[in-house]
């Protein structure tokens, strides 16, 4: 198994020799969510450089490159604070290592955050959207060339790829927490660039309700490997906006990243 998933020995024992207890939820932190890290009990964090398996995190504003142990709301949970980015030059199949990571130290479930553009003109700046699917429009895919779980086999269903109980809890938990949450399609796309307000219209007219540039490998990873999904999306920018920059994409990911942290505790309570 360690050696279809790519993973060395060496960062398994790493992981397991630094969290208190086995982790069972993996969490990806997107731009300015790396806050959940700091709430963790028993926390313990190590650079992804310590691990020789991660592909190298080139450094980009807002985005750490540090895994953090610990506990949420009772749950032992292992917390990637940064991603690859196959916009920086990574493949897809580097860009799912958390995932690959995650199951490797037997993870059951991946929980994937991002920030996001609003695509959907219902959606706008601060809110949390559950991502119900995706499309895969990054012109790249983690399996390709990957042989199965037991090879041979690389066709990963993807229907419910967001499983559909875990999102049952969230609306739940979301409804407990007085929290609004959408539901919405995410469009994952190569970047680095923007999009044109033409492709915005483009991923309006084919179904999509929000925008990023990440996600979609580790989930398309994930999946392979049998994990659970949940995701979500903090809408920072309608997609396409006028002035749009990274720099406010951060600072709308900041505002609304306490509740959808509030959120997550909540629903690893139930988990
Ligand atoms: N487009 C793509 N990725 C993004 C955006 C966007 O508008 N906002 C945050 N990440």
């Amino acid at each position: 198994m360690t050696v279809s998933l790519g993973v060395p020995q060496s960062d398994v024992d790493s992981v397991l020799a630094l969290a208190v207890s086995p982790p069972s939820v993996a969490i990806v932190l997107g731009s300015g969510l790396s806050g959940l890290a700091d709430v963790a009990a028993d926390s313990r964090s190590m650079p992804y450089a310590d691990l020789k398996g991660f592909p190298a995190v080139g450094n980009v504003v807002g985005h750490a490159g540090r895994l953090v142990t610990g506990s949420l709301g009772d749950t032992p949970v292992l917390m990637f604070q940064g991603r690859v980015h196959q916009y920086q030059g990574s493949s897809a199949w580097e860009a799912a290592y958390p995932a690959r990571l995650a199951a490797a130290v037997g993870c059951e479930t991946l929980i994937v955050t991002n920030a996001a553009g609003g695509v959907s003109f219902d959606l706008h700046t601060g809110d949390i959207v559950l991502i119900s699917d995706h499309m895969n429009l990054m012109g790249t895919n983690p399996l390709t060339g990957w042989p199965g779980p037991d090879g041979g086999n690389p066709f990963i269903p993807m229907r419910d790829a967001y499983d559909p109980d875990l999102r049952e809890i969230a609306r739940v938990a979301a409804a407990e927490e007085n929290l609004t949450l959408a539901d919405g399609v995410y469009a994952g796309l190569l970047g680095p660039c923007y999009e044109t307000p033409a492709e915005v219209a483009y991923l309006r007219g084919v179904g999509a309700d929000i925008v990023g540039m990440s996600t979609v490998p580790e989930v398309i990873a994930a999946r392979a490997l049998g994990l659970r999904v949940l995701g979500f999306s903090l809408v920072t920018n309608a997609a396409a906006g006028e002035g749009l920059s990274h720099s406010e994409v951060l600072e709308a990911g900041r505002v609304a990243a306490d509740d959808l942290s509030r959120l997550m505790i909540a629903i690893l309570r139930k988990l």
